[in-house]
């Protein structure tokens, strides 16, 4: 008898193909990144590194991770990769553990204002283990440099993170090089979010500026769950132990036996990334959420919006997020800068077009999108979260209840479904 798992999967396609996923992290990989993903290399052990493992039987896999290092190196113009971590949070890790003691200073951009956790946010490794310093946005939603420049001339980090989960504009890496240099610290970029953007040429790429470079392999890059590590020569230059330092953060420093077959499904979606039509995408990428921005009256220049909500009501993310996927639109409840409400209970959503563009969508689709969202935001008017603390978790799961009966968005979710039901997703089943 089949596994109860794949009646699951199957269910989960469904919702996959049926629903607008407006995830800004999420996107479809193709069927050959799931081909790899699903393939009998899992059973392998590697401990190590290509030619120096702790196992044997791994001349195939020494291959195959060699070839992921190759593309890696030539998709990014950089002279080392190492395509082992096993996600980005992993990587992060690996990237602090390599430059930096336990104790000392690293700063990022904080939570509130669009930075990742593992940037030095509370509860995070980053703050357990290492001081951090957390530099913010300004009023008008941007970095605020002079802000960054103060706090680093006085904690004087040994690493700075530029990189972003939640920030709608174009990262200036000169300015943030420039600040680097005055305290001598090391300068990561964190491009998780924007890779497939930086690669397509809608953005600026980080390689001349920073020393090494981080992104997940599963966002704009479209390849499966994983990360990726990239040395520059400005890195290499800086420390010439910088790639056995981060070997050795990474084995026997975090991990163990790499993932082969998410190995070589990043080495699949490199190929993939290699060729032009990938440039194409990552353009209507940010064309998609250029357009969706200006519909939702608000602004992008990446693949993402950050939509404050404060014209609906107080702390309305929760009550959002759940109204649009009642309407078959999956989103994430987000802070705002300057958060009125609470970081647990946040004033805004956050939302991205990387997905919907792999389904071949472009600009026209984004404005009928754009109607449904602010139909359905309609909907969410008057149920503002309670001031009282005490009171928001029974409000929120009472208002969950009600908006699962409202015809209005049961309305929208069908139109939804035969708009979405018409885009076609890969699958390998
Ligand atoms: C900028 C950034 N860095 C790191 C990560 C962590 O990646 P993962 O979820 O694979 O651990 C994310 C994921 O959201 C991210 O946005």
């Amino acid at each position: 008898m089949a596994s109860k798992v794949f009646k699951l999967i199957a269910e989960e396609a469904h919702r996959q193909k049926y629903g607008l996923e407006m995830i800004p992290s999420e996107n479809y990989v193709s069927s050959d990144v799931l081909k790899a993903l699903g393939s009998i290399l899992t059973n392998k052990y590697s401990e190590g590194f290509p030619g120096r493992r702790y196992y044997g039987g791994n001349e195939v896999i020494d291959k195959i991770e060699n070839y992921a290092i190759d593309l890696a190196k030539k998709l990014f113009g950089v002279p080392v990769a190492l395509v082992q971590p096993y996600s980005g949070s992993p990587a992060n890790l690996i990237i602090t553990m390599a430059v930096c003691q336990p104790g000392d200073t690293v700063m990022g951009l904080s939570l509130i204002s669009g930075g990742h956790l593992t940037h030095g946010a509370n509860l995070s490794f980053s703050s357990i283990f290492y001081k951090a310093v957390q530099y913010n946005v300004g009023k008008d939603w941007k970095i605020d440099f002079e802000e960054l420049e103060s706090l680093a001339k006085k904690h004087k980090p040994k690493l700075i993170w530029v990189g972003t989960t939640a920030y709608p504009f174009k990262l200036d890496y000169k300015k943030f090089r420039k600040i680097a240099d005055m305290v001598g610290a090391y300068l990561v970029a964190d491009c998780s979010h924007i890779t497939g953007l930086i690669i397509g040429g809608v953005h600026e790429s980080p390689v001349p500026d920073v020393d090494i470079i981080m992104t997940t392999s599963h966002k704009t890059l479209r390849g499966p769950r994983g990360a990726i590590i990239l040395i520059t020569d400005r890195g290499l230059k800086k420390d010439p132990e910088i790639k056995s330092k981060l070997e050795r953060a990474l084995i026997p420093g975090t991990q163990g036996g790499p993932h082969n077959h998410q190995t070589a499904a990043i080495a699949v979606s490199l190929e993939e990334a290699l060729k032009p039509s990938f440039k194409k995408y990552a353009v209507q990428i940010a064309k998609n959420a250029k357009v969706l921005a200006e519909q939702l009256g608000t602004v992008s220049e990446t693949h993402l919006i950050l939509l404050s909500l404060t014209d609906y009501g107080y702390g309305m993310g929760y009550q959002a997020q759940y109204a649009l996927e009642e309407a078959g639109i999956t989103v994430n409840k987000n802070t705002i800068p300057g958060e009125p409400a609470s970081a647990f209970y946040p004033s805004g959503i956050r939302l991205g077009t990387p997905a919907l563009t792999s389904r071949g969508m472009k600009e026209k689709d984004m404005v009928k999108i754009a109607g449904w969202i602010k139909r359905v935001l309609e909907e969410i008017r008057g149920l503002d979260l309670p001031k009282q603390q005490e009171k928001r978790k029974d409000f929120l799961r009472e208002t969950k209840i009600k908006l699962k009966e409202n015809k209005n968005l049961k309305k929208i979710r069908k139109e939804v479904e035969s708009f979405a039901g018409k885009f076609p997703v890969h699958s390998i089943q």
